[in-house]
């Protein structure tokens, strides 16, 4: 084909990806003394706030635009009353006041707070209490907000929960805090190596009551439909590389910014296939580029440092 010579071939190129698509996820774990190595996850740290700080100004250098930040507690409890006070909010001052231009995003759940492992206050009988949960989520939004926090991202799919966090958040003062909702999250497994990194794997029950069926995909438009009405600034697909169809579909439907979620399952599946030298690393820049080609506008990777040391040389 004529247009594939080189040179013309750049100035036909449709999608291209870029430093400014990328959010790194960056867990801070307040039971750990020195930054510990996920084994799922080669590559990838638990941190503490001092050595978040020093990730995150790694990151910022690297000309990565954002970071996204988990917390580890260092008790867990019913009600997940650690979520409130501790290791994110720490690590957010932290952040923003010794590297104000990174964006520091923070998600918004309990699963890893509570003993039980569910993203909210649980009942008797085991289901999910919703109107205690979404009081909880909006104190913790709030709480990061105080804390200087840029974007806001409650993760745990729970009924009404960015109209409820977008009320507390505006009559406190927060006007200004956008809110990136994980609107379509499916019940994965790709979500392995993280809930091993936060030990937030659930007790008893699944996520199947809150997260999405992967067989669906109507529902997912009726979900970001919702969000978008209680006022989510930015939707998010998660995962993202076994749901590129879903992301393609949000984009066409809504005019709003679509985040996708690449998890840790895709990332240990690439890592460990590039370790053991089964795949050369550029299928780094091929599994983002074809995320960002379906429709996202912004990612969240755990390869986010490693594409922006290749990006300059593709
Ligand atoms: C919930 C949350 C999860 C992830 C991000 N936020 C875990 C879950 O739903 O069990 C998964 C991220 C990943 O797999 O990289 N707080």
């Amino acid at each position: 084909m004529r247009l594939r010579r080189r040179g013309v071939a750049d100035m036909i190129r449709e999608t291209r990806l870029e430093n400014d698509d990328l959010i790194y996820p960056i867990i801070v774990d307040d039971t750990i003394k020195d930054p510990t190595e996920i084994v799922s996850l080669p590559g990838i740290f638990r941190h503490t706030t001092e050595a978040a700080v020093s990730e995150a100004a790694n990151v910022s250098e690297l000309g990565v635009p954002a970071i996204i930040l988990f917390g580890v507690p260092s008790y867990k409890d019913e009600t997940g009353s650690s979520a409130l006070t501790g290791i994110v909010q720490d690590s957010i001052r932290e952040i923003k006041r010794q590297i104000p231009r990174l964006v520091v995003i923070a998600d918004v759940c309990l699963c890893e707070y509570t003993s039980h492992g569910h993203c909210g206050l649980v009942d008797q009988e085991g289901y999910l209490a919703v109107d205690p949960t979404l009081s909880v989520l909006q104190r913790i939004a709030l709480s990061y907000a105080e804390a200087g926090v840029d974007i806001v991202a409650p993760s745990g799919m729970i009924d009404s929960m960015v109209g409820a966090i977008r009320t507390s958040l505006d009559e406190n003062g927060f006007t200004h805090v956008p809110i990136m909702s994980y609107s379509a999250k499916y019940n994965s497994k790709f979500y392995g190596p993280f809930r091993e990194a936060v030990q937030s794997t659930y007790k008893f029950g699944d996520r199947s009551a809150h997260q999405m069926d992967p067989a669906n995909s109507d529902e997912a438009i009726r979900e970001v439909a919702l969000d978008i009405e209680e006022g989510a600034d930015i939707v998010m697909v998660k995962p993202a590389l076994p749901y590129l169809d879903i992301i393609y579909r949000i984009k066409t439907s809504f005019e709003v910014p679509v985040a996708a979620y690449s998890v840790s399952g895709e990332y240990a599946m690439l890592k460990s296939a590039i370790n053991l030298q089964y795949l050369d690393d550029t299928v780094i820049y091929e599994t983002l580029l074809s995320i960002k080609r379906a429709g996202a506008d912004m990612i969240i990777t755990y390869f986010a440092k490693d594409i922006a040391t290749m990006l300059p040389y593709i």
